[in-house]
């Protein structure tokens, strides 16, 4: 197949890498890609969130798949515009695409679902944000109502804070003030072709900056795949993603079919394990990122045909995916002062060290060649990904590995996936 696949980040590298693993051979294209991508895909000059430069390009390139990596094309309106032409597009169209872009949309499609989540209250004036915050109660949650990078969302214990945080908001969009959920996240991805679903495994990412989930919210620091601990509590991974498939997938994919706005792409359920059952904290609209990252190289099925397939509607003929026993961790090497205002433009060396650690590859999230050799472009770099046989054994791969790289001032955590190891 010709596949294009739509981002620059380590998620668009861990699925063109997903690709290259496959036994048959694609020719992939990447826009606009980074310089780790471009020794994997041909990379293309486009404006990957630019409906009618994408749909010209896809067209004259006799594409068969476009994948969608990053939410600001979907909600550009890339996918529908390609459907449009008849060009399979893994990816929502704008409407459905709201599930990530817009919490109020996402709350009312989950209530009109019947889907658990956390209760949540719209508050437009500094009166009604004391009145919500007074209602819900410590700890806070306030969110901006749009696309913020996983940067919107403040969880506090201090109403000064959570005040501070809202009013940088309010004034335009209305904030959102939720309940506190309380337990361990999980990130469950589904494939979905409107109609019907097919979980890939779970992962849990590290949304804080620094270890033992101090510091501020991020894109994400790290993940690990699979997650044994979900044995204990559900009895398997395969229960586990049955339940979610049932209670939360389905009925959320129905919801938005039966609104007229199917839902064709990657749902991904950012899930919490309350004591009073599986609750959604937020959907997003497309792969996570580091998630992926860990997901897919552990994906046996090629993942093309998961893909054709979703986009074509042809779902329901293929059995669940399946993975290896793998276990897999990434983590992430950011830029010094990330999330704020990282620096860029530093030079990285010890790569090549790096990757011929055994188990160990890198996705690349923010690199470019220059004069001085590769260097830093953005806020999150690279990751390390290890596999190995058990959690003791990837975890010591990636940080011998990330241990061989070097960039002035970067930062990472190095604890990711410890609690795995200790379990
Ligand atoms: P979001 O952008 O909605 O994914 O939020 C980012 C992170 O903030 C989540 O991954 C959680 O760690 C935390 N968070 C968001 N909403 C809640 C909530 N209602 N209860 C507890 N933690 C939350
Ligand atoms: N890892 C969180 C996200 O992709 O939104």
């Amino acid at each position: 197949m010709r596949i294009l696949v739509l981002g620059s980040g380590a998620r668009e590298h861990a699925i063109i890498l997903a690709l290259r693993r496959e036994p048959t051979t694609h020719e992939i294209f990447a826009a606009p890609g980074n310089a780790g991508i471009a020794e994997d895909a041909t990379v293309v000059p486009l404006d990957p969130a630019d409906p009618a430069a994408v749909t010209a390009y896809a067209n004259d390139a006799n594409i068969d798949l476009v994948v969608i990596g990053p939410e600001a094309p979907l909600v550009a309106g890339v996918a529908d515009e390609l459907r449009e032409r008849g060009i399979p597009v893994f990816g929502p169209g704008r409407a459905a695409a709201q599930l990530e872009g817009s919490k109020a949309f996402a709350k009312r499609v989950m209530e009109a679902a019947g889907v658990p989540t956390g209760r949540a209250l719209r508050a437009h004036t500094p009166a009604e944000l004391a009145a919500a915050l007074d209602e819900l109660g410590a700890p806070y949650v306030v969110k901006a109502d749009g696309l913020a990078g996983g940067k919107g969302v403040i969880v506090t214990s201090e109403r000064d804070e959570a005040i501070a945080h809202a009013e940088q908001y309010l004034g335009g969009a209305p904030v959102l003030v939720e309940e506190y959920l309380d337990g361990p996240e999980v990130s469950l991805f589904f494939l979905s072709d409107g109609d019907h679903v097919l979980p890939l495994s779970p992962a849990q990412d590290y949304k804080r900056l620094r270890d033992g989930d101090e510091g501020p919210n991020t894109g994400g620091m790290g993940a690990y795949s699979p997650l044994p601990w979900l044995l204990e509590r559900f009895g398997g991974e395969a229960e586990f993603a049955d339940l979610v498939t049932r209670t939360i997938a389905e009925p959320v994919i129905r919801q938005l079919d039966a609104e007229g706005t199917p839902f064709i792409g990657l749902l991904y359920a950012g899930l919490v394990l309350t004591a009073q059952g599986v609750k959604v904290i937020e959907f997003n609209a497309r792969f996570g990122d580091p998630e992926t990252q860990v997901v897919l190289p552990r994906l046996v099925d090629p993942l093309s045909e998961l893909l054709l397939a979703a986009a074509s509607g042809h779902l329901e003929d293929l059995p669940r995916p399946e993975f290896a026993e793998a276990t897999a961790v990434a983590v992430v090497l950011a830029s010094r002062g990330y999330p704020g205002a990282p620096v860029t433009g530093r030079v990285l060396t010890g790569l090549d060290a790096a990757a011929a650690v055994d188990g160990v590859h890198l996705a690349h999230a923010a690199t470019a060649h220059a004069d001085e050799g590769l260097v830093s472009t953005g806020g999150r770099v690279l990751n390390v990904v290890a596999l190995g046989t058990t959690f003791a054994e990837s975890t010591r791969r990636a940080y011998q590995a990330i241990a061989a790289i070097g960039l002035e001032g970067g930062q990472y955590r190095t604890d990711i996936a410890a609690r795995v190891v200790e379990h």
